[in-house]
């Protein structure tokens, strides 16, 4: 029986029909099981960001489990710390980090954050959450309410109270959300659930003005913008928005499950007890991730994922059939001018072995490895072009 067959038998049916499996990966190229290599512009949705089985996570993380593997949040760990102090440096904030297993559990931290310190300063009326329309933050039952998408949601309701939605880039509807009951404003920089969406830049500073103005915090969701996708460790950079804490996730140790709220130093912050997860920052995980930071730093990915995805845009943008091409460093939507973008998407996994996914019914995501070389982005091109003439 194939893995396909098994996993349609034993595995829980949350994600739609699978047409493909795979054995391995090497680089940015992934291999089914009859061998066949596919050119990966998925990346685990965002997540491996140094490409597959790049040996500098995986020694670090043997190297270390090797020492010590697990001892409870109950002590202190050297990767651990370490790593809390890089990621400290790189979203140039003086307070502390949360570590946790994904984004979702990052972004649930965020909202405990504000809300915990919302409360302290405001009382319990001072709870709300604003957040935008089209955002995705999670499927914890927190972070699904901060989310848009009401069909992901009806079926789990009652949802926590307290979250509001406003129009991405709309400054006067955000103007009248936020008042003496917000306690956090949680935002994407680009919304890349939402179909790669970038915000505006005065649309963030007017939301750090308001959030300074009604002592709420603001949060950048960088889960899937983060950690150099976009060019720069941090999209908000990017956009000139300075949050107040900054939630990380899938790229951050290059496919080794880990998540981190990242805090500026905040009055009323998180105290003993208020916050805990079993496998924070495990030794070798930490590890992992401090080792995907150097490399990114080392290899120059940041400038790579800048210089690679303006040719990405370059190339797909000339192609006839695709209307516009949007999102920064290598986090990019093809929005196409007709047809059906899971049909389009299939169609390249099939006939040219080209991995990309359907991120709206109109538009192609492409959020591959950042060490994506001209010559990979040029055979994607070539690819996307070659199925949009034929279809
Ligand atoms: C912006 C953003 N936030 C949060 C999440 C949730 O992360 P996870 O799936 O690791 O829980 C995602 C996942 O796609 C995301 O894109």
């Amino acid at each position: 029986m194939t893995i396909g067959a098994r996993g349609e038998r034993a595995v829980l049916p949350t994600y739609p029909a699978r047409a493909l499996a795979f054995t391995r990966g090497e680089g940015v190229h992934l291999y089914d099981e009859a061998g066949t290599r596919y050119l990966d512009l998925v990346a685990g949705l965002a997540v491996v960001s140094l490409g597959h089985a790049h040996p500098a996570p995986i020694e670090a993380f043997a190297r270390q489990a090797a020492i010590l593997g697990h001892v409870s949040n109950l002590y202190w760990t050297e990767p651990g710390v370490a790593l809390a102090e890089r990621l400290l440096d790189i979203c140039e904030m003086d307070g502390g980090v949360f570590f946790c297993n994904s984004g979702a559990e990052a972004n649930e931290a965020g909202i405990k954050l504000a809300r915990r310190r919302g409360r302290a300063r405001g009382g319990d009326g001072k709870h709300e959450i604003v957040c935008l329309e089209n955002s995705f933050h999670g499927r914890t039952l927190g972070t699904l309410q901060a989310t848009w998408a009401r069909s992901k949601k009806e079926p789990f309701e009652p949802l926590p109270a307290g979250f509001r939605h406003v129009p991405a880039n709309d400054r006067a509807a955000l103007e009248a959300a936020v008042g003496p009951r917000t306690a956090g404003v949680l935002v994407e920089p680009i919304q890349g659930e939402g179909g790669v969406h970038p915000l505006e830049a005065a649309f963030l500073a007017r939301a750090r003005q308001l959030c300074d103005e009604h002592d709420a915090i603001l949060i950048c969701d960088e889960v899937q913008t983060g950690i150099g996708r976009c060019g720069a460790w941090l999209a908000g950079s990017l956009l000139g928005v300075r949050p107040d804490a900054v939630t990380l996730a899938k790229g951050l140790a290059s496919g080794i499950p880990i998540g981190a709220l990242v805090s500026a130093r905040l009055e009323d912050s998180f105290a003993p007890g208020d916050h805990a997860t079993t496998f924070g920052a495990t030794p070798p995980v930490a590890a992992a991730a401090l080792a995907v930071l150097d490399t990114i730093a080392a290899d120059g990915l940041l400038a790579n994922a800048t210089t690679v995805g303006a040719h990405l845009v370059a190339g797909l943008s000339a192609i006839p059939g695709v209307a516009a091409v949007r999102g920064l460093g290598l986090l990019l939507a093809v929005e196409l001018e007709r047809g059906d973008a899971a049909t389009v998407a299939a169609r390249l996994a099939a006939e040219r072995h080209v991995l990309v996914n359907a991120v709206s019914s109109s538009a192609l995501r492409l959020c591959p490895p950042l060490c994506l070389a001209v010559a990979e982005a040029d055979e994607a091109i070539a690819a996307v072009g070659s199925v949009l003439a034929t279809g």
